[in-house]
């Protein structure tokens, strides 16, 4: 309270000497950050899902239920959130795949944030084929990108746009969750369904990925039907919960 009250006084007292004339403490500090001239002309696209009441989640037929609840406590209201860890738009850390490691703490709270956020690569996949070695081969990414959001069948599909799971969502298979690990140095892998791996392949393929020896951290259930293929900068935040994993807010700026 005190350092944000002492904050307070010290821009009232730039603000004070720019009135007065006296522009050496404004001037230094503008000099010290200096804030990029296009700066409010990036173009932010958010593609997070948004978490509501009927939202659907892994394996339900009827979608998240009570996600939101509302506490009238007279003149406001106090709600509730009750969300699984993997609801909507949400960031893996090895323990979901490697329990043991809850015990180690390697939890979402304390994933390395510069994984989450920095340049990304967003590809299209091919229709018709899940992501096998052969898809990676073809997609040619290239050594020394780091992050890549793969726009695949699911976002033509809608699959968002339905309440029931969908059992057969385009995803990764453990032939191409290896020849990721093995042609490419990505550690961000972002996709726009419920998992990375295809349903039958789900332990094997998270498994390769948070246990590859980089870390390669899963993405999932991206929004990205307003979304082109090219390149990005991504920010990525997980909740800071003591968990396996945690909802995000992820957005791309252009
Ligand atoms: C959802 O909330 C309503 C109203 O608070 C309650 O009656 C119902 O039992 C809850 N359903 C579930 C599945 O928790
Ligand atoms: C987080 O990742 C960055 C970039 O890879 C690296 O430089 C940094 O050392 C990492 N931090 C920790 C605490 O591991
Ligand atoms: C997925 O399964 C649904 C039925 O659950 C079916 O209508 C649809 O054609 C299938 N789609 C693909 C791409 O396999
Ligand atoms: C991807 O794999 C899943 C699970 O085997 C399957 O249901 C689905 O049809 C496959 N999708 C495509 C496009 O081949």
């Amino acid at each position: 309270m005190k350092m944000i009250f002492s904050c307070w006084i010290n821009i009232i007292a730039i603000v004070a000497a720019a009135r007065n004339g006296f522009l050496t403490i404004p001037a230094v500090a503008a000099a010290a950050a200096p804030i990029p001239a296009d700066f409010d002309d990036r173009i932010i696209i958010d593609i997070s899902r948004t978490m509501r009441n009927g939202m659907a989640t892994f394996g339900s037929v009827t979608g998240a239920r009570n996600l939101t609840t509302e506490i009238f406590g007279g003149p406001y209201i106090d709600g509730i959130l009750n969300i699984g860890t993997h609801y909507g738009t949400h960031v893996d850390s090895p323990s979901h795949i490697f329990p043991e490691q809850l015990l180690h703490q390697v939890t979402v709270d304390s994933l390395n944030l510069s994984t989450l956020v920095g340049p990304v690569l967003v590809v299209q996949t091919p229709n018709g084929v899940n992501i096998t070695g052969q898809v990676i081969d073809s997609l040619k990414i290239p050594r020394g990108v780091k992050r890549v959001i793969f726009k695949t069948q699911n976002t033509y599909r809608k699959l968002m746009d339905q309440q029931k799971f969908e059992g057969n969502f385009t995803g990764f298979t453990v032939g191409g969750a290896r020849r990721l690990v093995q042609k490419t140095d990505v550690t961000f892998v972002g996709i726009d369904y419920m998992s990375v791996a295809v349903e039958g392949q789900i332990v094997g393929v998270h498994k390769i990925f948070l246990g590859a020896s980089r870390g390669i951290i899963p993405v999932e259930n991206l929004k990205l039907d307003e979304v082109e293929p090219g390149c990005y900068t991504v920010y990525c935040l997980p909740l800071r919960v003591l968990a396996e994993a945690g909802p995000a807010r992820c957005i791309l700026v252009k």
